[in-house]
């Protein structure tokens, strides 16, 4: 599609990046003199406790080191220092699933994490260096522990509440925590469910590091104790002293642990620091949602992941705005839902998943024009490609083609975005990421490094370091290296592969085109094929598996298995059934499959390598162009392929 949509002049004119002159202007200035670029936006934008001696230390690559010695503290950055301006302002608005709201200001806030802060610091003797665990519903209680971690300086690790026992045991164990923050439960559609029983059984199974387990009240259902291990912060919260001092930390300091999929093995532990991280997750946030005065941001993903890291929590709070944080979901109680908090809160700019607006536009497809939502002007998506028609509608129905479309590229690796439209100067072309912000030196290259003829495919990179990039996997820094550097050089440098195919046209635009490995992409999660994988093997009948995407009309792609049984009597709807079960007792119910297919053997190379590429075209339906002569045994394609047809 070759539609350009130019921003709108009334609005650029004010815009934090008003013109692709300014916006080029920016990236030559990132491009002569890099280190002074991010030294520029380093002195501008943070409150530095301790300067830093050296912009970017490339000493020990791929391990960067950025803002060498400087000593700031992020908590500080996201509240502390907007005090004198901003007490009185919302710094949260949160709605709960049954409609309840909650607005809390800055000075609130700030009591409230204080608070937190001491009672993790003088009750349970966390303290810098430590790894708190999270497993916590959308709610003020989870952001007030996040900030209380990065105040003590501990290193705080997300597991979204999606996870079963067993994916958030071996996260507890893999970071060796020392405490778990949960609630009781969460209300979803209107009833209570439960969260604190996970994390019991998680506990049950391993986890020896954990001392104490911090129960926020949320359902008020009845939950199992465990007396000496489990204690509640509503009996603890009002006695602890609403002062806490913010300990000085690192630049380099680890800020938190994400867990996300890769192509092999189990999730690794994204390693994130403290001053790249928080300067990008601002300027991000200042630019790419062109924040202004009075603007409310209302981010809709949930905080397990590192869109809610970034974009609930850290940017909007380092920037100073009002970030609104939602426990239920957006077609509940209706489909209007998400419309009506735009219009009761006064949302300036939405941020959602494309999966999210193919839902919202399938279930209610006029419902935005019963709702106000004048006060919009920047609407983003993330997490997954958008299809045109999705964008079309979102930029017609839900913008009132008023809006500017942000679609934003970027992973829990880099931290923050990295491709994207700037609402006030980049003319847009629906479906597409367009250009790299400034300071962001992307390129699509061939696996050797030669850049990709335009028009083509190739590998989507970042050929220099950035502050907000991934500095390690915890434990892990062999893997760390292979994973994303492998052994492409430019100017002798290791350049950092994003994992995804992309696509440049004829004006430089840039196509995300998905992912190159073995993830697929659920609603816009990670899912590795080899954790399901691993977890369907778990399954006494099962001698061999193999899962790919499949296209699905609202989650983008779902998973589709080929199940190759021990004995292929024992196929059946109940073994379908109970494999599923097995699914969601390792990982959780995100890695359900959508479909499955009893085969009797799956394609494989002589030297034993599965050719997925053959069984994405199987389940896609397209005609198999794939070489077919080096496969074991090339008749089980065609077996295959008239299985699939069938089912
Ligand atoms: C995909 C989410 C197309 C991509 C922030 C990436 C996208 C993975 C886009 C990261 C986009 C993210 N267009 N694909 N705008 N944004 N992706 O780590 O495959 O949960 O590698 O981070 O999502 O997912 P993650």
């Amino acid at each position: 599609m070759s539609e350009i949509y130019y921003p709108n002049p009334e609005f650029a004119k004010d815009a934090a990046i008003p013109s692709m002159d300014a916006y080029w202007e920016l990236q030559n200035k990132a491009i002569e003199d890099y280190d002074g670029f991010w030294k520029g936006f380093a002195d501008e934008k943070i409150e530095w406790l301790a300067p830093y001696d050296k912009v970017l230390d490339e000493s020990d690559a791929p391990f960067y080191k950025w803002f060498t010695n400087g000593k700031l503290n992020v908590s500080n950055q996201c509240i502390d220092r907007h005090l004198d301006t901003k007490a009185d302002q919302n710094a949260i608005i949160f709605e709960g699933d049954k409609g309840d709201a909650e607005h809390i200001t800055y000075g609130q806030l700030s009591t409230r994490v204080n608070k937190m802060a001491n009672l993790l610091k003088n009750e349970f003797g966390v303290k810098k260096g430590d790894r708190v665990v999270l497993y916590m519903p959308m709610i003020p209680e989870a952001a007030y522990a996040m900030l209380a971690c990065t105040r003590l300086g501990a290193i705080h690790s997300i597991v979204f509440g999606g996870f079963s026992s067993e994916a958030l045991k071996d996260r507890i164990e893999d970071a060796e925590a020392k405490i778990v923050i949960t609630a009781d439960g969460v209300f979803r559609k209107g009833k209570p469910y439960m969260l604190k029983n996970v994390v019991d059984d998680a506990l049950s199974q391993g986890g020896k590091s954990v001392e104490a387990v911090l129960v926020v009240k949320r359902n008020n259902e009845e939950i199992a104790w465990v007396e000496g291990r489990d204690h509640s912060y509503n009996e603890m919260i009002n006695a602890q002293s609403d002062i806490c001092p913010f300990e000085p930390m690192d630049s380099e300091d680890p800020l938190f642990l994400l867990y996300t999929s890769g192509s092999t093995g189990k999730p690794k532990g994204v390693q994130h620091s403290t001053a790249g991280y928080i300067l990008w997750a601002q300027m991000t946030m200042e630019w790419v949602f062109d924040l202004r005065k009075d603007d409310v941001f209302w981010c809709t993903a949930d905080i397990g992941w590192i869109t809610g890291h970034t974009y609930i929590i850290y940017g909007p709070l380092a920037a100073g705005t009002t970030t609104v944080m939602f426990e239920g979901v957006p077609t509940y109680p209706d489909a209007g839902r998400a419309w009506k908090m735009v219009q009761d809160h006064n949302i300036t700019q939405f941020y959602t998943a494309p999966t999210a607006i193919r839902l919202l536009n399938k279930t209610g497809e006029d419902e935005p024009k019963k709702y106000d939502l004048s006060k919009l002007r920047v609407l983003g998506t993330v997490g997954e490609p958008i299809d045109p028609p999705a964008w079309k509608w979102y930029y017609e129905v839900v913008g009132n083609s008023k809006c500017a479309i942000v679609d934003t590229y970027w992973q829990t690796e880099t931290g923050g975005h990295m491709i994207s439209p700037l609402p006030g100067a980049t003319p847009i072309k629906p479906a597409c990421a367009t250009f790299a912000l400034p300071g962001i030196m992307a390129e699509i290259i061939e696996e050797d490094g030669t850049p990709t003829p335009v028009g083509e495919k190739g590998f989507m990179c970042i050929t220099r370091p950035w502050p907000s990039m991934i500095r390690n996997i915890w434990g892990d820094p062999e893997r760390f290296k292979k994973a994303y550097f492998g052994d492409c050089k430019k100017d002798g440098k290791p350049v950092y592969f994003t994992g995804d195919g992309a696509m440049m046209d004829e004006d430089g635009y840039i196509t995300i085109t998905g992912r190159t490995d073995d993830v697929i992409n659920v609603s816009g999660h990670r899912m590795g094929t080899a954790e399901v994988e691993a977890a369907i093997k778990k399954h006494d009948a099962v001698a061999a598996v193999a899962v790919v995407g499949k296209p699905h009309d609202i989650k983008g792609e779902g998973i589709f298995a080929y199940l190759v049984l021990k004995n292929p009597d024992d196929a059946s709807d109940e073994l379908k059934v109970a494999i599923n079960q097995v699914i969601k007792k390792e990982i959780g119910a995100i890695a359900l499959c959508d479909a499955m297919a009893f085969v009797p053997d799956v394609p494989k190379t002589r030297s034993g390598k599965i050719m997925r590429r053959i069984l994405r075209s199987i389940v896609k339906g397209e005609e198999i162009t794939q070489d077919t002569s080096t496969l074991e045994d090339p008749s089980i394609v065609w077996i295959i392929e008239a299985i699939v047809k069938e089912a």
